[in-house]
């Protein structure tokens, strides 16, 4: 039976938690988590008593860090005008600073004597890793020299790592097998924010909470699976981080294989965390990995302009690639996979085209096409041949066109609120398992590792332009 667990509660147990972002001066702190926490707050979603520490290298205090915090906290819900100043105030005090070193023990036992001051010494705990991944072990060696890895008197305390986890498949291996030996797998909640987002979540419903489409949905009636990202802005601001890891790690590997795999995957038995991290993982291990000869990669001009872009780097900001699930359902199909930063629309998009009709009745009529708008203006839309009123027999295809906007009277929650949400309750469907993130890493190391050795060059494309031919 489907059914999809339902946030009406903060944690089941209500107890206090203490929620620390490590990196708490970066970009992701500000623009998405506290954005997204103070949702959760103004929702009754976070238990009565909580406290929220960022915790980074800058000195700061409480109240500068809540300047920094007020200045960027927008909210979706948007509270009566006199109630919103109440609520950002009450969120406010409840926001908190540690400065620290992250390979430092004893900065983090000074933290662990500031939660217990905040919270309490029986709260719950929820440990952030928003900083980049060469401080990682680090961090995690410290918290779990500072005891703040243990769980105990039936408290659970509990780690978020956001992407990348790795480089190719060695790295990332090697850093599940490090941070194994200090949370548990149950504890480590990986995070890729594209499995909170909306339309994401409806691929299950829309695959396996219709009968019309599992019928058709296979290599008999399905041509081709397109699944493309495209972006306007380039890496401005990000470009240090961008230019060791390029789109096919930053964006590929993670989200559009998650996406692929929610596309192909088989049913899973139940909805438990375990069950659909099968399927998927399933579908990834009989992914055949990118070739050269089916991948196109592009460097937008001015990249190299950036001063933390080396001038000789080839770092990808374009990727197009055709992936080859081996599985009877889609033996022969391809899944034509694209990302690419400075192009000239913003849109994330799945496109099934199905495969024409078997005979050509009406003349030439358009294959049928599903389109998954993910963002911006999430819609669902069935392409399907009419009849166009009038005394011919003349065919078109009309849309059939579901629109978010229209027809769900509520903003659609941020990813980031769906999945902290699940963190605190510990709901763990919708984060990445140890063995689906070897499947994907195995999809795309080997032409990683060619691409590096050999110095494959990309291709350029204008800034703002349509991509590499
Ligand atoms: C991040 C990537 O994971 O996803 C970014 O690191 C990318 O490069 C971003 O811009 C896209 O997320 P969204 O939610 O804006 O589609």
């Amino acid at each position: 039976m489907l059914s999809w667990p339902i946030v009406t509660t903060a944690t089941p147990d209500n107890k206090p938690v203490s929620i620390v972002i490590v990196g708490a001066s970066g970009d992701l702190t500000r623009k998405k988590l506290l954005p997204a926490l103070f949702s959760l707050y103004c929702n009754d979603l976070l238990p009565e008593r909580f406290h929220v520490v960022g915790f980074a290298r800058s000195t700061m205090n409480d109240g500068e860090f809540r300047r920094q915090v007020a200045d960027t906290l927008t909210c979706r819900y948007e509270p009566e005008p006199s109630q919103c100043d109440i609520k950002v105030g009450q969120f406010l005090k409840r926001c908190h600073y540690h400065s620290g070193q992250y390979n430092n023990a004893d900065d983090f036992r000074a933290l662990g004597r500031r939660l217990e001051h905040l919270c309490g010494p029986r709260a719950n705990q929820l440990m952030y890793m928003a900083i980049p991944p060469g401080v990682f072990l680090d961090t995690a060696n410290s918290i779990r020299r500072a005891g703040l890895a243990d769980e105990h008197d039936g408290n659970w305390s509990r780690v978020v790592i956001e992407k990348p986890f790795g480089r190719d498949t060695e790295s990332s291996a090697e850093l599940t097998r490090a941070l194994g030996e200090i949370f548990t797998e149950g504890q480590t909640y990986r995070i890729d924010h594209y499995l909170g987002k909306e339309v994401i979540q409806n691929l299950l419903v829309l695959r396996f909470g219709n009968r019309i489409f599992e019928q058709i949905w296979n290599r008999d009636h399905i041509e081709s699976v397109e699944i493309a990202f495209s972006e306007k802005i380039g890496v401005e601001g990000r470009a240090g981080y961008f230019d060791r890891f390029g789109i096919i790690r930053d964006v590929m590997q993670n989200h559009l294989l998650q996406t692929l795999a929610l596309v192909a995957m088989e049913q899973p038995i139940e909805l438990s965390p375990g069950e659909i991290a099968e399927e998927k993982s399933r579908v990834l291990r009989a992914t055949r990995p990118m070739t050269r000869e089916e991948t196109v990669t592009g460097q937008y001009a001015g990249y190299r302009d950036d001063p933390e872009v080396p001038d000789d780097s080839i770092t990808e900001t374009y990727a197009r690639t055709t992936l080859w699930v081996n599985t009877p359902r889609w033996y022969g199909v391809p899944f034509r996979v694209s990302a690419g930063k400075a192009l000239d629309t913003q849109k994330t998009e799945i496109l099934i085209r199905f495969r024409s009709l078997p005979f050509p009745l009406l003349g030439d009529v358009e294959a049928n096409t599903l389109r998954i708008r993910v963002q911006p203006n999430e819609a669902i839309e069935l392409v399907l041949n009419n009849k166009v009123p009038g005394l011919s027999l003349t065919t078109a295809p009309v849309g059939l066109n579901m629109l978010y906007n229209q027809q769900f009277d509520t903003a659609l929650p941020e990813a980031y609120e769906r999945l902290l949400a699940d963190v605190l309750r510990g709901d763990r469907s919708l984060f990445i398992q140890q063995k689906e993130l070897g499947a994907a890493w195995r999809i795309v190391t080997p032409l990683l590792e060619e691409i590096e050795s050999e110095r494959i060059q990309p291709q350029e494309y204008a800034y703002g332009g349509s991509g590499p031919r």
